[in-house]
């Protein structure tokens, strides 16, 4: 597709590459504090995740493990169904580890409260979460989570690893998707 297609289906830009980077610079800086002399495992969710997995553990200073879990609750929808199916699962024993999971973005909050119970019964010494984009005006069931990037509108957002059915995955900011793409 080209670009100017592509601009005709978004209508805001909401954070863009350079706040991104800023952002998982700072971030990385407090996980390397935090966790220095453990050990951390990072966790992501696959497929939003990708990007900000690439790029946040490249920000950190050491060498880090890193395990992938995919679940699906959307489908090819841009509401949360609240029903999570595991599609692929860690290959990693979380016995001992300081679990810190990478997400992309919490909307309802419903997947990361069924990941962060699930993770809960393996055995992690402790389990926090990175999330680099909120809806705090989405959410449905409260989640602890230490680490946010950005507070955003409850809108559906793509791009930086977000997607509408696959698509715009690879945008470097993260914008609004214009409704009458999906509307
Ligand atoms: P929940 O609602 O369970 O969201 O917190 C779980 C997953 O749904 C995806 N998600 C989105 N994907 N634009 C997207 O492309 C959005 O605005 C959006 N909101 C939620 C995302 O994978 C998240 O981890
Ligand atoms: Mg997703």
């Amino acid at each position: 597709m080209r670009a100017a297609d592509i601009a005709d289906q978004l209508s805001t830009v909401l954070v863009t590459e350079e706040q991104i980077h800023a952002k998982l610079d700072e971030i990385a800086a407090r996980v390397a504090a935090d966790y220095a002399g453990k050990d951390l495992l990072l966790i992501g969710v696959l497929k939003g995740a990708v990007m900000v997995m690439a790029d946040f553990s490249r920000a950190l200073p050491e060498t880090v493990p890193m395990d992938w879990m995919a679940v699906s609750s959307y489908g090819a929808a841009t509401k949360s169904s609240g029903v999570v199916q595991i599609r692929k699962d860690l290959d990693t024993d979380l016995h001992g580890k300081h679990v810190l999971i990478v997400e992309d973005i919490i909307d309802s909050g419903l997947t990361l409260s069924w990941l962060l119970e699930n993770f809960a019964s393996r055995g992690a010494e402790s389990i926090e979460v990175f999330a680099l984009l909120r809806k705090p005006d989405a959410a449905k069931v409260h989640v602890d989570c230490k680490y946010i990037g950005f507070d955003i509108p409850n809108e559906f957002v793509v791009g930086y690893g977000l997607d509408y059915a696959e698509g715009y995955r690879n945008l470097r900011d993260v914008a609004v998707l214009a409704p009458h793409v999906y509307s």
